[in-house]
């Protein structure tokens, strides 16, 4: 233990034979990632070498995979600079080798070595409709998640489904499937919501608790504000047209191909917060609405029961959740305790909004 605790970042990039040139275009990249200044990169570079590689242990529930996928294409900063320069990830049934026995051995040595500091991390919703679903090495997602998250220092929600119960809670939603924080009730719970989230999101998330020790500053909702602070529509490319009341009829009118406001053809960006419109896909390539589709809001809790995504939003909607997202501000920096009790309300607000 006493040499595991030795093992520093300083000595495994020593042992990875990283250059502090590298390992400084590392840290410029995570400050840059997190909206920090410049002198925090210096800062990073001077305090994590002298820090133990933190313990992080991925879990997977019902879901498609796409979080991963989206995480594994990360640019900036990689999910390999992540990996091998700050973190030990130490279990993710999807990425690992070890299965079985193996693999449950590791996810055990990994907590009894780390109690207590470990990051948890976790796409899918849960099913709670039955303590058997998602059986794994015997164990069901209920016993799995509230075992691993026992000695968690704090998880991490990633994807709409583990958020906020995404796809998998949908109408009828016949597994019972429900969000990290209804689960994990005494431990802090970080919301990277999106369908799947933008990758440089989710390791800058992850870059911010590695680095710092403590979770970044989050909303009413439990997400990050320095990438949830805005809707879409609040940095959105389009804007002026919206201003100017030019807005696309069709798909294919005069509208689209002169680049005017989607709002008509379902946009939901007016009520969505994401960084999708600043950060980007693709190392900054694109988002959805720079490919011509509307934003359906796949951040937002309850957006696959909202009906028709090419229904404009109602008035009554759009100002309902503007009023809401004011709301953001004055709610930053909430107790994380209080998170999954508003994310319940506002879920059955949801509920109550489609009826
Ligand atoms: Fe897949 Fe979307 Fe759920 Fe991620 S949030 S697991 S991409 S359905
Ligand atoms: Fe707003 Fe969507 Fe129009 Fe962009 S395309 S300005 S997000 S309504
Ligand atoms: Fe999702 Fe809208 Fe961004 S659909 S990917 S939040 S533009």
């Amino acid at each position: 233990m006493a040499e595991q605790d030795e093992y520093t970042i300083g000595r495994h990039l020593e042992n990875q034979g990283i250059s502090r040139r590298a390992f400084l275009k590392f840290c410029t990249a995570m400050a840059s990632a997190l909206a920090l200044p410049p002198s925090a990169a210096l800062a990073m570079a001077s305090e994590l070498p002298g820090k133990r590689r933190p313990s992080v242990i991925y879990m997977s529930y019902q879901e498609c995979t796409g979080c991963l996928e989206s995480l594994t294409r990360s640019f900036s900063p990689t999910l390999e600079n992540l990996m091998f320069n700050v973190m030990s990830l130490d279990y993710d049934d999807t990425l690992q080798a070890a299965a079985g026995f193996q693999a449950e051995q590791a996810r055990e040595a990994a907590m009894k070595a780390n109690w207590g500091k470990y990051l948890m991390i976790v796409d899918g919703a849960i099913p709670n409709a039955n303590n058997g679903y998602c059986t794994a090495a015997g164990k069901s997602a209920l016993d799995s998640i509230k075992e691993t998250a026992k000695g968690a220092a704090a998880v991490v929600a990633v994807g709409t489904c583990a958020a906020y119960g995404g796809l998998p809670l949908a109408n009828p939603n016949p597994t019972g499937a429900t969000m990290v924080s209804d689960i994990v009730t005494d431990k802090p719970v970080i919301n990277v919501p999106g369908c799947p989230p933008i990758p440089a999101v989710i390791t800058g998330t992850l870059a911010h608790f590695l680095t710092f020790g403590k979770l970044p500053e989050l909303d009413h909702l439990g997400r990050p504000i320095a990438f949830y602070g805005n809707t879409i529509h609040d940095r959105c490319y389009r804007r002026p047209f919206y201003d100017q009341g030019k807005f696309a009829k069709t798909f294919d009118d005069e509208g689209a191909r002169n680049g005017w406001c989607l709002y008509e053809l379902g946009c939901k960006g007016p009520t969505t917060y994401n960084a999708c419109a600043t950060v980007k896909w693709n190392d900054g390539t694109s988002f959805p609405i720079e490919s011509g589709h509307g934003c359906f809001g796949c951040s937002e809790p309850g957006f696959w029961d909202r009906g028709d995504i090419y229904k404009p939003l109602s008035a009554g909607l759009w100002h309902g959740n503007m009023a809401a997202g004011l709301g953001v501000a004055a709610a930053a920096g909430v107790a994380i305790g209080g998170v999954a009790a508003v994310t319940a309300r506002r879920r059955q607000d949801n509920t109550t909004e489609k009826k």
